[in-house]
């Protein structure tokens, strides 16, 4: 047996991590023989909720958990971690835009970006909380000591919707589908790029039309998020929580090749300004994620790129005071 990876979730009282804690502690993140001890972060107000939520994953008896901590010091939840689920902060209600919580929940990232320099130098941090983007673009400028390459936010519940409505429209399962991936910020402007997509190995281009592709669908999978929140009145959870063990397992054990969306802290690529938090084609391998690079940009999805820039710049901006 590998020795324990030690992994923190923040928020781990809350909706998203009810559902996230069991798919950790299954293996479906790190693989099914590789122990973990969990590190929860809770704010005290809702310690006493965690307790209960701790009871529950010790009544489940996972052969993988070889340890459960709970804490409501960063510091203390980050040290020496392996790997870091952001997701502890508020969700959006109706009507509200992801980038309207970014006062209430920016703050946040400041404190837990200078608690992660505790952590693993190759900690592999995946930041959920809303707006993603940019918190982790927060988290990331605060946490020195670890490189860049370890930040990154979650698109793949994104990805995994375009797989979902693909799949329906196609009348095919989603394993039928590959490279589908998501351009830039967790937002309404998000791209979802079926430019080199494949269902049973034909072109998806081939067979769905740009008026379906640019129209109802990247509507759908854009404002997928509102649409849950108005149906169950609150934010998704389950698949939240899925598509982080999708993007950490991608992240841990490698994608064979296979392209996934991840928000990374961008080199200039596609030419996203270095340093914003962008969503972009990776492959992973080895513990390492690396962007696509040199796929055919269209004037299209090249005006989709530009716009998410700006929108992202734009939350930036919104942040100026607390990057200091
Ligand atoms: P929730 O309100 O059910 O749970 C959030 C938990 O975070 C609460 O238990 C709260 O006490 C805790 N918390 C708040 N501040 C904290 C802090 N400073 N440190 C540690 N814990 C803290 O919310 P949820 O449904 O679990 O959603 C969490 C976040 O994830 C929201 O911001 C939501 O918008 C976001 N989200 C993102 C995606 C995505 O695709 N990126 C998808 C779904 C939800
Ligand atoms: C989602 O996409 O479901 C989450 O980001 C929650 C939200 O506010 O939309």
């Amino acid at each position: 047996m590998n020795a324990p990876l030690r992994v923190a979730v923040t928020g781990a009282a809350g909706n998203i991590g009810y559902s996230l804690l069991w798919r950790i502690a299954s293996g479906n993140a790190f693989g099914a023989d590789q122990p973990v001890i969990l590190s929860l972060l809770e704010i005290t107000p809702a310690l006493s909720k965690l307790e209960g939520v701790v009871m529950e994953l010790m009544d489940s008896a996972f052969p993988l958990v070889k340890g459960i901590e709970m804490t409501d010091d960063p510091e203390k939840a980050f040290a020496d971690c392996d790997a870091i689920f952001l997701v502890g902060s508020r969700p959006r209600s109706a009507g509200m835009d992801r980038a309207d919580l970014v006062a209430a929940n920016g703050p946040i990232f400041v404190g837990q970006g200078k608690a992660i320099n505790k952590a693993k130098k190759s900690v592999k941090v995946i930041t959920v909380g809303n707006p993603c983007n940019t918190n982790c673009l927060i988290a990331n400028h605060y946490a020195n000591e670890i490189p860049d390459t370890q930040f990154t936010a979650m698109t793949r519940l994104d990805q995994n919707r375009a797989y979902g409505q693909l799949a329906g429209k196609l009348g095919v399962a989603a394993s039928d589908i590959e490279n589908v991936f998501i351009w830039g910020n967790h937002a309404d402007t998000m791209y979802p790029d079926c430019s080199i997509a494949t269902v049973n190995g034909e072109k998806i281009t081939d067979k769905l039309g740009e008026d379906y592709l640019h129209g109802d669908f990247m509507k759908t999978v854009a404002t997928r998020g509102g649409a849950i929140i108005k149906a169950r009145g609150a934010s998704s959870a389950a698949s939240a929580a899925s598509a982080a063990i999708d993007h950490m397992r991608d992240w841990h054990l490698g994608t064979n090749g296979r392209i996934v969306s991840m928000g990374i802290v961008s080199k200039g690529e596609y030419g996203v300004p270095a340093g914003l938090v962008y969503s972009m084609p990776v492959t992973c391998e080895n513990g390492e994620w690396k962007v696509v690079e040199g796929l055919e940009i269209s004037e299209f999805c090249q005006g989709k790129i530009q716009q998410n820039i700006e929108a992202l710049e734009g939350e930036k901006a919104a942040v100026a005071d607390i990057l200091g």
